[in-house]
């Protein structure tokens, strides 16, 4: 089925959702035409929420013509309003907002809302509301600032909700998208992640034919699980290249070998290129600057890894034309990728691409989400200890030092996050934790007393986030003695950093990483 997206990153979670219900989901962009969306015959359409108001100038529109094909069609928020106004209804600015959570009474269940209670809170966010339904729509609930909160029209199989049943504080969200679904758009629940496997499988072996591969391998879960896919369709065409960019924290580049390369006998090459990425970063400390630059390089210790690659194989080797990268949803939505959403930061793996670029590109998880990815790799039998890892940004720890990066910086911030990584695995979190990025404040220094003496050193941050999908993220509670011991033994093993503090922002407002 087809969400589309009207703007706002709560598609992403209407398409998480609906795959949790299991019922495969995709994004297309909401200035696709209806002819465009029908070509991809979806099972089902829901119109997602967006930033707009309907009366706002340049408004997205709905196409009225989407209805009439005959496809079930939920609208939610933006989308319920867009859906209303398309077909004739009533759409009024009030002035009264509705935000958070608000209790919605329900007048008629109808399909959409069987089974849930008469009166239920629900997750509202929008100005506008829907004052008249459209001929041929039932009402299914009110709230205070919303004259119909929900609709619904049988026959044609359309259906609405002021609110976003997406959203976890929506009480029975999750059983409206399932009524939608199950119900309302007689689908099966059937899709799990691991039916990805056998498509992408395929869609691999048609893609490449005869030709090699090469993927870069972080010792993270994305671009194991990647690599795992690939080797399942192509087998020995695919070698994994680990780039030691200088960036990687304390016994990673081991354990990528010991791990990963033993579980699955991957083809291996290890490319020692820490001077070459410091070079490149002398000097600069602007993020998007370090995350374009370290982007690019990756992509020229990639080529050359491939000439040496084809070099080595001799004339009979077959060209190495494809490279194969562990990109995800979110990061292709976060680098606006998804039309209409704004460009946050470039990813390393997706925005800070040459434009040269030698290589195309094999992305098999562009589409999944990062559980699912976990789920792909316990599938494709690739170690818990991999499969479970806390993800690890490409660009490592040189988007973790605010200021220029320096081998000696890099040094303590290497030893500054082993500690942290120590005691929150000993202390049992590491599941609870999403990732807790420690960065340091490389051009920021306070004043510190240690033995006796004056220290005028540098901080850093602990940033340990929980989370979904890292689309948002709340601070994690990690315990005081914890936070406790990690400063201790910091301030006391690692003689540049006399300070450490505690990240409590969520994101939004901050991203997960300092950069
Ligand atoms: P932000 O900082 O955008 O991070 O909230 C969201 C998640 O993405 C990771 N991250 C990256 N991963 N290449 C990656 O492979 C990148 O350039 C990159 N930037 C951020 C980050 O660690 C978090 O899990």
């Amino acid at each position: 089925m087809l969400v589309v997206d009207f703007g706002a990153q709560y598609a992403q979670l209407i398409a998480r959702r609906v795959r949790e219900a299991n019922v495969y989901s995709e994004i297309v962009p909401h200035t696709w035409t209806p002819a465009q969306m029908l070509e991809r015959n979806p099972a089902a359409i829901i119109l997602s929420g967006g930033p707009s108001s309907v009366y706002a100038t340049g408004a997205p529109f709905v196409d009225p013509e989407l209805f009439a094909a005959g496809v079930p069609v939920l609208g939610i928020c933006y989308g319920f309003q867009a859906m209303a106004q398309a077909l004739g209804g009533d759409v009024a600015q009030t002035g009264l907002r509705e935000f958070g959570g608000t209790e919605v009474e329900v007048c008629a269940a109808g399909v959409l809302l069987a089974g849930t209670p008469e009166r239920q809170t629900a997750w509202m966010s929008h100005g506008d509301a829907v004052h008249r339904a459209p001929d041929g729509f039932e009402v299914l609930a009110t709230s205070s600032g919303s004259p119909v909160a929900a609709f619904e029209d049988r026959a044609r199989r359309l259906y609405g909700v002021q609110w976003h049943p997406e959203v976890r504080h929506s009480a029975h969200g999750q059983e409206v998208l399932e009524r939608f679904l199950y119900d309302g758009a007689g689908l099966s629940p059937d899709w799990t992640p691991g039916n990805v496997i056998a498509d992408q499988v395929a869609a691999i072996r048609a893609q490449v034919g005869d030709a090699r591969a090469i993927c870069g391998l972080s010792g993270g879960v994305d671009s194991a699980v990647a690599a795992a896919l690939v080797q399942r369709a192509i087998g020995d065409q695919l070698t994994c290249v680990f780039v030691d960019h200088g960036l990687l924290r304390a016994g990673e580049a081991e354990q990528v070998e010991r791990d990963f390369v033993d579980a699955t006998g991957v083809h291996l090459m290890v490319v020692d290129a820490r001077e070459r990425f410091l070079t490149a970063l002398a000097g600069i400390s602007d993020p998007e600057q370090k995350r374009k630059i370290i982007g690019r390089e990756f992509i020229r210790v990639f080529e050359a890894a491939a000439r040496d690659l084809v070099a080595q194989a001799g004339e009979d080797g077959a060209d190495v034309r494809f490279l194969v990268q562990g990109t995800l949803y979110p990061d292709v939505v976060e680098s606006g990728g998804g039309e209409g959403a704004a460009n946050i930061k470039s990813h390393h793996n997706v925005g800070g691409l040459p434009e040269d670029l030698e290589f195309e590109l094999v992305e098999p998880l562009r589409t999944l989400f990062k559980d699912e990815v976990r789920a792909v790799g316990l599938e494709l039998g690739v170690p818990e200890e991999i499969v479970w890892r806390q993800p690890f940004p490409g660009p490592g720890l040189g988007i973790r030092i605010v200021g220029e990066v320096t081998a000696d910086r890099l040094d303590v911030l290497r030893a500054a996050d082993a500690i942290a990584r120590e005691e929150l695995t000993r202390a049992g979190l590491d599941r609870d934790i999403w990732q807790c990025p420690v960065v340091l404040l490389a051009d920021v220094r306070s004043v510190g007393v240690q033995g006796d003496g004056r220290t005028y050193g540098h901080p850093v941050v602990l940033r340990p986030v929980s989370s979904e999908d890292a689309m948002t993220a709340d601070w994690t509670r990690v315990p005081y003695d914890v936070l406790a011991t990690i400063s201790t033994r910091i301030t006391n093993e690692v003689a540049e950093v006399n300070r450490v503090v505690l990240d409590v922002t969520s994101k939004p407002p901050g991203t997960i990483e300092w950069e």
